[in-house]
C-alpha cells in the first residue's frame, strides 16, 4: 500500500492529473492466453501506486471482434470475456480507488463494431427502417446502385462505403451501402438521430455509476456528418484542410459541440462531475471549443507528437497548446506517446525528419535508431511536459523508454491499416506489443504463455524487474518525477526564460524552474537541482538531452 491520500471528492483533479494509458490487450495477462487482461491488469495496481500515477485511462476493453484492436466495440455495457468481467472490472475501480488512482475510460461514439446487436438488427431490417436509421445507409449511384453513395475515403484507406446484400431478396443481391470512416467492421453511427444520442447518454451513466470517473472519448471530432442529399464530395482524409468554421462535411461541424453539451450535463450529474477529454482532430482555432467548460473540459494536444527533438520546436508548440487551453478555460493535456503512434523513445532516437512508416516498412534498418540518444530524449522531453501546468498522458512501457518494435514480420500484424492499404502502410502494431514486466521467461513476466504480437529479444533490458533494480533507470526517474511534482505543483504560472539557443527553461509559479538542453549541454542557473534525467556534470553543467528541475534559491 502506497501512503498517497489522494482526495477523490476533488471535482478539479484532471487539471493537473498524470493520466496513465494502458492497452489492455498489451499490459498484463493473467490467465496465460496472450491476452492481457483485467486480472492482469489488477494484479499491477501495486506497480502503478508504486509509479505514483493519478489515473488509468483504459483503452476499450469491451467485447469487440478486433478488426481495430477494440476500437471496434459490439457491446458498450460489458466487458470482452477475453479481458475479464464485470465483476473484474468493478474490482479494479476499487483497487484504483484504495489506492487514490482514479479510472477514465474510453467511449468509442463515432462507430460501434460490426458484431453489435443494433447493427445485426440493420443489416436485417429494410432499408428506411428505424432500425438502418441508426446507422448511416444510402442507396448507391449507378444504374443499379453498385457505385459507392459519395467518394469519401476511410481513414485505413479504401472507400468508406461498404455494400450489403438486400434482406428481402434471399439471394444475396445487392442491396444499399453502409459508411464506415474506419474500417468496414466499424460501421459509422447517424448522431442525428435522437435514438443514437440518448443511447450514449445511457452508456456514460452506466459506467459513472460503476464508479468510473471520467472519459475518452474517440474520435470526437467525427459524429456530426453532412448527410443531406446529395451528398457533397469529400474525397480525402486531412487535419490540414479542415474548414474552420463549422461546416466542413464531415469533421468538428457545429451540430457536434450540441452533442457534447448533452453529454457535459450528464456527466455534471454526479458529485464530483465526471471529466473528460476529447480525441478531436479539428483546425487548430477549434480546438478549443472541446474543452469548454460547458463541453468535455480538455481536449489532447497532439502537436508534440509531431515535432523532431528540438529546443525551438517543442517551445511553439507548447506556447501553442497553453494558449489553447487558456482560450477554454481549461488545462493543457501532454502528450507524447499513445498506441497510435510510433513511441517516442524512437522518434527521438532517429533522425528528424525520418519517414515513419518507410522506417517500419524498412523493419527498423533503415535509419537505423540510437537507442541509447532516443531513451535519453524521450526521458527529458517528459520530464519537461510533466514541469508543465496542465495534465499529462503517459503511454504504457515509456516509463521504461521501451523503444517501439519496428521489425515485426507482415504475418504478425493485428492493425486493420496494413490490409487495407495494401501493404503500403504498416500500421500500429509496433507500439502495442505487449510489456516485458521481466528479463525472461515465455513472455518477459507479460503472462505465463505468449504474447499475442511477438516480443523482440532485445525487450528483456527494458523490463520493470530490471529497471526496477537499477537505481539509473528511466523507471526510477518516471517514480521521482512524479513524487517530486506532487509536492510542487502549485498555479498555472509559466515564465519562459529567454536567451539561450537550444535550451527551454522556465519558471513556475511556487519558486522552480525546469531546463532542458536540446542540442548542446547547458550551465545550470543557481539553485537547488531537485531532479534530472542525467547526471550533472562538473561546472553545474546539464548535458545534452537532458532535462532539470530546479529550486530557486531563496
Ligand atoms: C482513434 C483511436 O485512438 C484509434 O486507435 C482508432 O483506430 C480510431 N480512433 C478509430 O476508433
Ligand atoms: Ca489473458
Amino acid at each position: 500500500m502506497s501512503t498517497r491520500t489522494r482526495d477523490l471528492t476533488d471535482a478539479d483533479w484532471w487539471r493537473t492529473a498524470v493520466v496513465y494509458q494502458v492497452y489492455p490487450r498489451s499490459f498484463a495477462d493473467g490467465n496465460g492466453d496472450g491476452i492481457g487482461d483485467l486480472a492482469g491488469l489488477i494484479d499491477r495496481v501495486p506497480y502503478l501506486a508504486r509509479l505514483g500515477i493519478d489515473a488509468v485511462w483504459l483503452s476499450p476493453f469491451y467485447p469487440s471482434a478486433l478488426a481495430d484492436g477494440g476500437y471496434d466495440v459490439d457491446d458498450y455495457r460489458d466487458v470482452d470475456p477475453r479481458i475479464g468481467t464485470l465483476a473484474q472490472f468493478d474490482e479494479l475501480v476499487a483497487a484504483l480507488h484504495a489506492e487514490g488512482i482514479r479510472i477514465v475510460v474510453d467511449i468509442v461514439p463515432n462507430h460501434s463494431g460490426s458484431g453489435h446487436a443494433w447493427f445485426q438488427a440493420a443489416l436485417a431490417a429494410a432499408p428506411g427502417s428505424p432500425e438502418r436509421a441508426r446507422y448511416v445507409f444510402r442507396d448507391g449511384l449507378g444504374e443499379h446502385g453498385e457505385l459507392p453513395p459519395s467518394d469519401w475515403v476511410s481513414h485505413f484507406g479504401g472507400s468508406a462505403w461498404t455494400r450489403v446484400p438486400d434482406p428481402s431478396s434471399g439471394s444475396g443481391r445487392g442491396g444499399q451501402w453502409y459508411l464506415h470512416l474506419f474500417a468496414p467492421e466499424q460501421p459509422d453511427f447517424d448522431w442525428s438521430n435522437p435514438e443514437v444520442r440518448e443511447e450514449f447518454h445511457g452508456i456514460l451513466r452506466f459506467w459513472a455509476d460503476r464508479g468510473v470517473d471520467g472519459f475518452r472519448v474517440d474520435v470526437a471530432h467525427a459524429l456530426a456528418k453532412d448527410l443531406t442529399e446529395p451528398l457533397p464530395s469529400y474525397p480525402r482524409i486531412a487535419r490540414d484542410v479542415l474548414k474552420d468554421d463549422g461546416t466542413d462535411v464531415l469533421f468538428d461541424r457545429d451540430e457536434v459541440h450540441e452533442i457534447f453539451r448533452g453529454w457535459r450535463k450528464v456527466m455534471d450529474e454526479y458529485d464530483p462531475p465526471r471529466s473528460a477529454v476529447a480525441e478531436a482532430w479539428a483546425a487548430p482555432s477549434r480546438l478549443p471549443l472541446y474543452a469548454r467548460p460547458d463541453e468535455l473540459g480538455q481536449t489532447f494536444e497532439f502537436d508534440l507528437v509531431l515535432e523532431p527533438w528540438d529546443a525551438a520546436a517543442f517551445r511553439r508548440s507548447i506556447e501553442v497548446a497553453l494558449e489553447r487551453a487558456r482560450a477554454a478555460g481549461a488545462s493543457s493535456t501532454w502528450v507524447l506517446s499513445n498506441h497510435d503512434i510510433v513511441r517516442h523513445a524512437s522518434r527521438f532516437g532517429l533522425p528528424a525528419g525520418t519517414d515513419l512508416n518507410a522506417w517500419l516498412l524498412s523493419q527498423g534498418t533503415s535509419p537505423v535508431e540510437d537507442r541509447e540518444r532516443g531513451a535519453a530524449r524521450a526521458l527529458a522531453g517528459s520530464l519537461l511536459l510533466l514541469a508543465l501546468p496542465g495534465s499529462a498522458y503517459l503511454y504504457q512501457g515509456e516509463e521504461l523508454a521501451l523503444p517501439e518494435v519496428a521489425d515485426l514480420q507482415p504475418e504478425a500484424l493485428e492493425d486493420p491499416i496494413w490490409e487495407r492499404t495494401g501493404h503500403v502502410e504498416k500500421g500500429r502494431d509496433g507500439a502495442r506489443v505487449p510489456l516485458p514486466w521481466t528479463a525472461d521467461g515465455p513472455s518477459f513476466g507479460f503472462g505465463a504463455g505468449g504474447a499475442h504480437l511477438p516480443q523482440p529479444a532485445w525487450f528483456g533490458r527494458y523490463a520493470v524487474a530490471v529497471e526496477d533494480a537499477d537505481p539509473a533507470s528511466v523507471l526510477n526517474r518516471y517514480r521521482e518525477a512524479l513524487a517530486v511534482r506532487a509536492g510542487l505543483l502549485a498555479g498555472e504560472g509559466v515564465r519562459f526564460v529567454d536567451g539561450r539557443e537550444g535550451v527551454i527553461e522556465f519558471e513556475r509559479d511556487g519558486g522552480w524552474r525546469c531546463i532542458t538542453a536540446f542540442g548542446a549541454p547547458a550551465e545550470l542557473p543557481p539553485g537547488e537541482v531537485l531532479l534530472s534525467s542525467a547526471p550533472i556534470g562538473a561546472g553545474r553543467v546539464l548535458p545534452a538531452d537532458a532535462t532539470a528541475w530546479l529550486r530557486d534559491p531563496a
